[in-house]
Protein backbone atom coordinates (compact mmCIF):
# COMPACT_ATOMS: atom_id res chain seq x y z
CA UNK A 1 0.00 0.00 0.00
CA UNK A 2 2.66 2.42 0.83
CA UNK A 3 4.20 1.51 -2.04
CA UNK A 4 1.10 2.33 -4.54
CA UNK A 5 0.36 5.67 -2.61
CA UNK A 6 4.24 6.74 -2.99
CA UNK A 7 3.76 6.14 -6.91
CA UNK A 8 0.40 7.81 -7.22
CA UNK A 9 1.75 10.65 -4.28
CA UNK A 10 4.49 11.45 -7.72
CA UNK A 11 1.09 12.37 -9.86
CA UNK A 12 0.46 16.13 -9.59
CA UNK A 13 3.49 16.66 -6.74
CA UNK A 14 4.24 20.23 -6.72
CA UNK A 15 6.90 22.07 -6.01
CA UNK A 16 5.82 22.73 -2.02
CA UNK A 17 6.14 18.79 -1.26
CA UNK A 18 2.16 18.58 -2.11
CA UNK A 19 0.07 17.05 -4.27
CA UNK A 20 -1.98 19.30 -6.53
CA UNK A 21 -4.79 17.10 -8.56
CA UNK A 22 -7.78 19.93 -9.77
CA UNK A 23 -10.79 18.00 -10.95
CA UNK A 24 -10.51 18.17 -14.31
CA UNK A 25 -6.85 18.75 -14.79
CA UNK A 26 -4.08 16.17 -16.86
CA UNK A 27 -2.86 15.62 -13.18
CA UNK A 28 -6.06 13.99 -12.19
CA UNK A 29 -6.42 12.15 -15.24
CA UNK A 30 -3.14 10.64 -14.97
CA UNK A 31 -3.92 9.75 -11.37
CA UNK A 32 -7.30 7.97 -13.08
CA UNK A 33 -4.80 6.09 -15.64
CA UNK A 34 -2.55 4.99 -12.79
CA UNK A 35 -5.88 3.66 -11.02
CA UNK A 36 -7.40 2.29 -14.38
CA UNK A 37 -4.64 0.22 -15.05
CA UNK A 38 -4.95 -1.12 -11.83
CA UNK A 39 -8.10 -2.01 -11.63
CA UNK A 40 -8.54 -3.47 -15.16
CA UNK A 41 -4.87 -5.73 -14.10
CA UNK A 42 -7.55 -6.73 -11.29
CA UNK A 43 -9.81 -8.32 -14.08
CA UNK A 44 -12.54 -4.50 -13.48
CA UNK A 45 -14.72 -3.39 -16.11
CA UNK A 46 -13.41 -0.26 -15.73
CA UNK A 47 -14.97 2.96 -17.18
CA UNK A 48 -14.97 6.87 -16.61
CA UNK A 49 -18.90 8.01 -16.89
CA UNK A 50 -19.93 11.17 -17.83
CA UNK A 51 -19.60 12.92 -14.65
CA UNK A 52 -16.20 12.09 -14.35
CA UNK A 53 -16.31 9.35 -12.06
CA UNK A 54 -13.43 6.51 -12.46
CA UNK A 55 -15.55 3.38 -11.74
CA UNK A 56 -14.02 -0.15 -11.55
CA UNK A 57 -16.67 -3.25 -11.89
CA UNK A 58 -16.17 -6.98 -10.59
CA UNK A 59 -19.51 -7.96 -12.01
CA UNK A 60 -20.33 -10.90 -9.64
CA UNK A 61 -23.65 -13.20 -8.32
CA UNK A 62 -26.70 -11.34 -8.36
CA UNK A 63 -28.29 -8.08 -6.99
CA UNK A 64 -27.21 -4.45 -5.89
CA UNK A 65 -23.35 -3.83 -5.51
CA UNK A 66 -21.67 -3.12 -2.89
CA UNK A 67 -19.03 0.35 -3.67
CA UNK A 68 -16.22 1.20 -2.14
CA UNK A 69 -14.64 4.69 -3.20
CA UNK A 70 -13.49 7.65 -2.23
CA UNK A 71 -11.70 10.30 -4.69
CA UNK A 72 -8.13 11.28 -6.27
CA UNK A 73 -8.39 14.77 -6.92
CA UNK A 74 -7.08 17.33 -4.32
CA UNK A 75 -7.29 20.31 -2.73
CA UNK A 76 -4.21 22.67 -3.55
CA UNK A 77 -0.96 21.48 -2.57
CA UNK A 78 -2.60 18.70 -0.85
CA UNK A 79 -1.51 15.28 0.95
CA UNK A 80 -0.87 11.96 -0.89
CA UNK A 81 -3.70 10.43 1.60
CA UNK A 82 -7.09 12.62 1.30
CA UNK A 83 -9.36 10.48 -1.03
CA UNK A 84 -6.18 8.47 -2.53
CA UNK A 85 -5.85 6.14 0.61
CA UNK A 86 -9.84 5.39 -0.32
CA UNK A 87 -9.27 4.43 -3.64
CA UNK A 88 -5.86 2.39 -3.88
CA UNK A 89 -7.42 0.55 -0.19
CA UNK A 90 -9.96 -0.63 -1.86
CA UNK A 91 -7.90 -1.49 -5.33
CA UNK A 92 -5.96 -3.73 -2.58
CA UNK A 93 -9.04 -5.05 -0.76
CA UNK A 94 -10.17 -6.49 -4.14
CA UNK A 95 -6.87 -7.66 -5.03
CA UNK A 96 -6.60 -9.50 -1.87
CA UNK A 97 -10.16 -10.85 -2.29
CA UNK A 98 -9.11 -12.23 -5.59
CA UNK A 99 -6.15 -13.95 -3.86
CA UNK A 100 -7.92 -15.68 -1.30
CA UNK A 101 -10.19 -17.09 -3.98
CA UNK A 102 -13.06 -15.01 -2.57
CA UNK A 103 -16.57 -15.62 -4.64
CA UNK A 104 -18.46 -12.42 -4.16
CA UNK A 105 -22.53 -12.66 -3.94
CA UNK A 106 -23.06 -9.65 -5.50
CA UNK A 107 -21.36 -7.46 -7.11
CA UNK A 108 -18.14 -5.12 -6.02
CA UNK A 109 -17.62 -1.44 -7.79
CA UNK A 110 -14.85 1.01 -6.64
CA UNK A 111 -15.69 4.26 -7.57
CA UNK A 112 -13.41 7.17 -7.78
CA UNK A 113 -15.56 10.30 -7.86
CA UNK A 114 -15.14 13.47 -9.56
CA UNK A 115 -14.25 17.11 -7.32
CA UNK A 116 -14.94 15.95 -4.01
CA UNK A 117 -13.00 19.01 -3.13
CA UNK A 118 -14.37 21.37 -4.79
CA UNK A 119 -11.43 23.36 -4.83
CA UNK A 120 -11.19 24.23 -8.28
CA UNK A 121 -14.94 25.50 -9.41
CA UNK A 122 -16.58 25.42 -5.57
CA UNK A 123 -18.52 22.63 -6.49
CA UNK A 124 -17.62 19.79 -3.95
CA UNK A 125 -18.71 16.77 -4.76
CA UNK A 126 -19.67 16.87 -7.86
CA UNK A 127 -19.23 13.77 -9.36
CA UNK A 128 -21.37 11.51 -6.64
CA UNK A 129 -24.17 13.81 -6.41
CA UNK A 130 -24.33 13.29 -9.97
CA UNK A 131 -23.82 9.65 -9.14
CA UNK A 132 -26.60 9.90 -6.68
CA UNK A 133 -29.12 11.13 -9.50
CA UNK A 134 -28.91 14.99 -8.79
CA UNK A 135 -29.04 17.89 -11.44
CA UNK A 136 -25.84 19.34 -11.13
CA UNK A 137 -26.05 20.86 -14.37
CA UNK A 138 -26.37 24.44 -12.45
CA UNK A 139 -22.62 23.84 -11.45
CA UNK A 140 -21.77 24.46 -14.91
CA UNK A 141 -21.18 28.32 -14.96
CA UNK A 142 -19.03 27.96 -11.65
CA UNK A 143 -15.12 29.30 -13.04
CA UNK A 144 -11.51 28.88 -11.74
CA UNK A 145 -9.80 31.76 -11.19
CA UNK A 146 -8.58 31.55 -14.06
CA UNK A 147 -12.48 32.45 -15.32
CA UNK A 148 -12.72 29.09 -17.10
CA UNK A 149 -16.36 27.67 -16.22
CA UNK A 150 -16.90 24.03 -14.86
CA UNK A 151 -18.84 23.29 -18.76
CA UNK A 152 -15.59 24.37 -20.44
CA UNK A 153 -13.35 22.37 -18.38
CA UNK A 154 -15.58 19.50 -18.97
CA UNK A 155 -15.73 19.71 -22.58
CA UNK A 156 -11.82 20.28 -22.58
CA UNK A 157 -11.46 16.90 -21.56
CA UNK A 158 -13.72 15.39 -23.44
CA UNK A 159 -16.96 15.72 -21.61
CA UNK A 160 -20.33 17.02 -21.99
CA UNK A 161 -22.03 18.61 -19.26
CA UNK A 162 -25.71 17.82 -20.69
CA UNK A 163 -24.92 14.26 -20.69
CA UNK A 164 -23.77 14.61 -16.79
CA UNK A 165 -27.52 13.24 -15.79
CA UNK A 166 -26.34 9.79 -17.19
CA UNK A 167 -24.05 9.09 -14.56
CA UNK A 168 -26.60 8.24 -12.36
CA UNK A 169 -26.54 4.52 -11.37
CA UNK A 170 -27.30 5.26 -7.05
CA UNK A 171 -30.27 2.70 -8.10
CA UNK A 172 -27.78 -0.73 -8.42
CA UNK A 173 -25.94 0.03 -5.46
CA UNK A 174 -27.02 -1.61 -2.19
CA UNK A 175 -23.98 -0.79 0.06
CA UNK A 176 -21.33 2.11 0.01
CA UNK A 177 -18.34 2.28 2.31
CA UNK A 178 -15.18 4.78 2.66
CA UNK A 179 -11.61 4.33 3.97
CA UNK A 180 -10.47 7.75 4.68
CA UNK A 181 -7.32 9.37 7.04
CA UNK A 182 -8.83 10.61 9.84
CA UNK A 183 -7.51 13.78 9.29
CA UNK A 184 -7.76 15.00 12.77
CA UNK A 185 -6.16 14.10 16.08
CA UNK A 186 -8.14 11.73 17.56
CA UNK A 187 -6.79 8.75 16.84
CA UNK A 188 -3.42 9.38 17.42
CA UNK A 189 -3.98 10.78 20.67
CA UNK A 190 -5.98 7.91 21.84
CA UNK A 191 -3.44 5.35 20.22
CA UNK A 192 -6.56 3.93 18.45
CA UNK A 193 -6.44 1.97 15.30
CA UNK A 194 -9.60 2.41 13.50
CA UNK A 195 -12.10 4.72 13.46
CA UNK A 196 -15.87 3.89 12.86
CA UNK A 197 -17.49 6.87 11.65
CA UNK A 198 -20.80 7.24 13.05
CA UNK A 199 -21.98 10.59 11.37
CA UNK A 200 -20.56 13.56 9.20
CA UNK A 201 -20.99 17.43 9.66
CA UNK A 202 -23.22 19.46 7.51
CA UNK A 203 -21.82 21.88 5.89
CA UNK A 204 -22.27 25.34 4.20
CA UNK A 205 -20.14 27.26 1.92
CA UNK A 206 -19.96 30.84 1.02
CA UNK A 207 -19.02 33.52 -1.29
CA UNK A 208 -19.65 37.10 0.22
CA UNK A 209 -18.34 40.06 -1.28
CA UNK A 210 -18.38 43.16 0.68
CA UNK A 211 -17.70 46.25 -1.32
CA UNK A 212 -16.31 49.60 0.13
CA UNK A 213 -14.08 52.32 -1.45
CA UNK A 214 -11.08 52.27 -3.17
CA UNK A 215 -8.99 55.10 -1.85
CA UNK A 216 -5.27 56.72 -0.80
CA UNK A 217 -3.98 54.69 2.06
CA UNK A 218 -1.83 58.00 2.81
CA UNK A 219 -4.59 60.75 2.90
CA UNK A 220 -7.85 59.03 3.67
CA UNK A 221 -8.65 59.88 7.72
CA UNK A 222 -9.06 56.83 8.87
CA UNK A 223 -12.66 56.97 10.35
CA UNK A 224 -13.45 58.36 7.09
CA UNK A 225 -12.29 54.82 5.03
CA UNK A 226 -14.47 52.25 3.75
CA UNK A 227 -12.45 49.40 3.77
CA UNK A 228 -13.20 45.95 2.63
CA UNK A 229 -10.38 44.05 4.01
CA UNK A 230 -11.42 45.54 6.57
CA UNK A 231 -14.72 44.12 7.01
CA UNK A 232 -13.45 40.78 5.99
CA UNK A 233 -11.10 40.48 9.02
CA UNK A 234 -14.10 41.40 11.01
CA UNK A 235 -16.54 39.00 9.78
CA UNK A 236 -13.97 36.05 10.05
CA UNK A 237 -12.84 37.14 13.33
CA UNK A 238 -16.66 37.02 14.61
CA UNK A 239 -17.49 33.74 13.19
CA UNK A 240 -13.92 32.49 14.74
CA UNK A 241 -14.66 33.71 17.89
CA UNK A 242 -18.13 32.47 17.39
CA UNK A 243 -16.94 29.22 16.48
CA UNK A 244 -15.03 28.60 19.47
CA UNK A 245 -17.69 29.25 21.51
CA UNK A 246 -19.93 26.28 20.08
CA UNK A 247 -19.00 22.51 20.41
CA UNK A 248 -18.86 20.65 17.36
CA UNK A 249 -18.92 23.74 15.39
CA UNK A 250 -16.40 25.54 12.54
CA UNK A 251 -15.41 28.13 10.71
CA UNK A 252 -13.50 29.12 8.07
CA UNK A 253 -12.17 31.60 5.58
CA UNK A 254 -9.86 29.97 3.00
CA UNK A 255 -9.87 32.28 0.25
CA UNK A 256 -9.63 35.86 -0.12
CA UNK A 257 -8.79 38.95 -2.09
CA UNK A 258 -8.80 42.39 -2.32
CA UNK A 259 -9.19 44.80 -5.18
CA UNK A 260 -8.03 47.06 -6.52
CA UNK A 261 -4.99 45.27 -4.86
CA UNK A 262 -2.36 48.20 -4.60
CA UNK A 263 0.06 48.30 -0.87
CA UNK A 264 -0.95 51.77 -0.99
CA UNK A 265 -4.71 51.75 -1.73
CA UNK A 266 -7.57 51.15 0.62
CA UNK A 267 -9.36 48.00 -0.44
CA UNK A 268 -12.57 48.74 -2.09
CA UNK A 269 -13.49 45.28 -2.74
CA UNK A 270 -12.77 41.60 -0.88
CA UNK A 271 -14.11 38.31 -2.38
CA UNK A 272 -13.93 36.05 0.41
CA UNK A 273 -15.06 31.90 0.82
CA UNK A 274 -16.79 30.86 4.02
CA UNK A 275 -17.18 27.23 5.41
CA UNK A 276 -19.18 26.58 8.27
CA UNK A 277 -19.81 22.84 9.56
CA UNK A 278 -21.93 21.48 12.80
CA UNK A 279 -22.78 18.21 13.67
CA UNK A 280 -26.69 19.19 13.95
CA UNK A 281 -29.52 20.76 11.70
CA UNK A 282 -30.29 22.49 14.31
CA UNK A 283 -26.23 23.62 14.72
CA UNK A 284 -26.22 24.59 10.88
CA UNK A 285 -29.87 26.36 10.68
CA UNK A 286 -28.09 28.28 12.99
CA UNK A 287 -24.94 28.86 11.47
CA UNK A 288 -26.90 30.32 8.64
CA UNK A 289 -28.01 32.72 10.59
CA UNK A 290 -24.96 33.84 12.02
CA UNK A 291 -23.14 34.03 8.64
CA UNK A 292 -25.99 36.51 7.70
CA UNK A 293 -26.27 38.40 10.48
CA UNK A 294 -22.48 39.28 10.49
CA UNK A 295 -21.91 40.04 7.45
CA UNK A 296 -24.81 42.24 7.33
CA UNK A 297 -23.77 43.79 11.20
CA UNK A 298 -20.33 44.11 10.05
CA UNK A 299 -21.25 45.52 6.45
CA UNK A 300 -23.70 48.31 8.52
CA UNK A 301 -20.68 49.02 10.63
CA UNK A 302 -18.20 49.85 8.12
CA UNK A 303 -20.45 51.33 5.67
CA UNK A 304 -19.91 48.71 3.09
CA UNK A 305 -22.51 46.97 0.45
CA UNK A 306 -22.78 43.24 1.12
CA UNK A 307 -23.53 40.63 -1.21
CA UNK A 308 -23.48 37.02 0.13
CA UNK A 309 -24.16 33.67 -2.10
CA UNK A 310 -24.59 30.41 -0.82
CA UNK A 311 -22.41 28.43 -2.61
CA UNK A 312 -22.63 24.82 -1.46
CA UNK A 313 -25.22 23.34 1.36
CA UNK A 314 -24.98 19.91 3.03
CA UNK A 315 -27.07 18.22 5.94
CA UNK A 316 -25.08 16.33 8.13
CA UNK A 317 -25.88 12.30 7.99
CA UNK A 318 -26.13 9.80 10.01
CA UNK A 319 -24.43 6.64 8.94
CA UNK A 320 -26.05 3.30 9.03
CA UNK A 321 -25.62 1.62 12.22
CA UNK A 322 -25.72 -1.98 10.88
CA UNK A 323 -22.72 -1.21 8.21
CA UNK A 324 -20.97 0.54 11.13
CA UNK A 325 -20.83 -2.60 13.30
CA UNK A 326 -20.27 -4.01 9.93
CA UNK A 327 -16.89 -2.39 10.30
CA UNK A 328 -15.99 -2.97 14.23
CA UNK A 329 -16.28 -6.19 13.57
CA UNK A 330 -13.93 -6.36 10.48
CA UNK A 331 -11.63 -4.37 13.12
CA UNK A 332 -12.03 -6.98 15.78
CA UNK A 333 -11.16 -9.56 13.48
CA UNK A 334 -7.85 -7.96 12.81
CA UNK A 335 -7.16 -7.08 15.98
CA UNK A 336 -7.43 -3.36 15.73
CA UNK A 337 -8.44 -1.19 18.26
CA UNK A 338 -11.94 0.82 17.30
CA UNK A 339 -13.41 3.29 18.45
CA UNK A 340 -16.86 5.14 17.42
CA UNK A 341 -16.49 8.73 16.09
CA UNK A 342 -18.06 11.45 14.31
CA UNK A 343 -16.67 13.24 11.27
CA UNK A 344 -15.94 16.95 10.82
CA UNK A 345 -14.85 16.46 7.19
CA UNK A 346 -16.81 16.21 4.20
CA UNK A 347 -16.62 12.93 2.35
CA UNK A 348 -18.54 10.84 -0.58
CA UNK A 349 -19.95 8.93 1.66
CA UNK A 350 -22.35 12.00 2.75
CA UNK A 351 -23.66 11.93 -0.63
CA UNK A 352 -24.04 8.20 -1.43
CA UNK A 353 -25.36 7.60 2.67
CA UNK A 354 -28.64 9.54 1.47
CA UNK A 355 -29.94 7.08 -0.17
CA UNK A 356 -27.73 3.90 0.34
CA UNK A 357 -26.73 2.37 3.79
CA UNK A 358 -22.89 4.09 4.17
CA UNK A 359 -20.34 3.89 6.44
CA UNK A 360 -16.75 5.30 6.71
CA UNK A 361 -13.39 3.56 8.56
CA UNK A 362 -10.44 6.37 9.38
CA UNK A 363 -7.12 5.84 9.96
CA UNK A 364 -5.02 8.01 12.15
CA UNK A 365 -3.08 11.31 10.60
CA UNK A 366 0.42 12.17 12.00
CA UNK A 367 -0.48 14.85 14.51
CA UNK A 368 -3.65 15.41 12.87
CA UNK A 369 -2.62 17.14 9.91
CA UNK A 370 -4.73 17.22 6.39
CA UNK A 371 -4.83 19.58 3.72
CA UNK A 372 -1.48 20.07 3.34
CA UNK A 373 1.98 18.51 2.35
CA UNK A 374 2.36 17.08 5.73
CA UNK A 375 -0.48 15.14 5.87
CA UNK A 376 0.65 11.45 6.60
CA UNK A 377 0.18 8.57 7.69
CA UNK A 378 2.15 5.18 8.83
CA UNK A 379 2.41 1.96 6.30
CA UNK A 380 1.20 -0.42 9.23
CA UNK A 381 -1.93 1.98 10.30
CA UNK A 382 -2.48 2.12 6.14
CA UNK A 383 -2.06 -1.68 5.84
CA UNK A 384 -4.43 -2.18 8.70
CA UNK A 385 -6.87 0.06 7.63
CA UNK A 386 -6.93 -1.95 4.35
CA UNK A 387 -7.25 -5.39 5.85
CA UNK A 388 -10.38 -4.14 7.93
CA UNK A 389 -11.82 -2.62 4.82
CA UNK A 390 -11.38 -6.17 3.54
CA UNK A 391 -12.92 -7.77 5.75
CA UNK A 392 -15.87 -5.63 5.89
CA UNK A 393 -16.10 -6.06 1.98
CA UNK A 394 -15.49 -9.88 2.90
CA UNK A 395 -18.85 -9.53 5.02
CA UNK A 396 -20.90 -7.24 3.26
CA UNK A 397 -20.43 -9.33 0.02
CA UNK A 398 -21.17 -12.55 1.43
CA UNK A 399 -24.49 -14.74 2.03
CA UNK A 400 -25.76 -12.29 4.71
CA UNK A 401 -26.11 -9.14 2.25
CA UNK A 402 -25.52 -5.97 4.34
CA UNK A 403 -27.06 -2.94 3.42
CA UNK A 404 -30.27 -2.97 0.52
O1 LIG B 1 -13.78 19.72 2.95
C1 LIG B 1 -13.83 18.68 3.34
O2 LIG B 1 -14.31 18.49 4.32
C2 LIG B 1 -13.25 17.55 2.55
O3 LIG B 1 -11.91 17.45 2.77
N1 LIG B 1 -13.57 17.66 1.24
MN1 LIG C 1 -10.15 16.76 1.60
MN1 LIG D 1 -11.25 13.41 1.27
Amino acid sequence: MAESLEELGRIGADAAGGVTRLAWTPELFAAYDWAAARMRALGLDVETDPAGNLIGRWQAGSGSAVLAGSHLDTVPSGGRFDGALGVVAAIHAVEALRREGFEPSRPLWIAAFMDEEGARFGAALFGSRAFAGEDVTPLGDRADAAGTTLRAAMAAAGHDLDRVSEARRIDEVGAYLELHVEQGPVLESEGVDVGAVTAIVGLRGYRVRLRGQANHAGTTPMRLRRDAFAGAARVALALREEARRRDGVTANVGRISVEPGGANVVPGLADFTVDVRAATAGGIGELERLVEETVDKVAAEEGLEAEVEQTFALEPLELDEGLVGTVEAAAAAEGATVRRMPSGAGHDAMVIGRDVPAAMLFVPSRGGVSHSPGEYSYPAQVELGTRVLAGSLRRALGPDLVGR
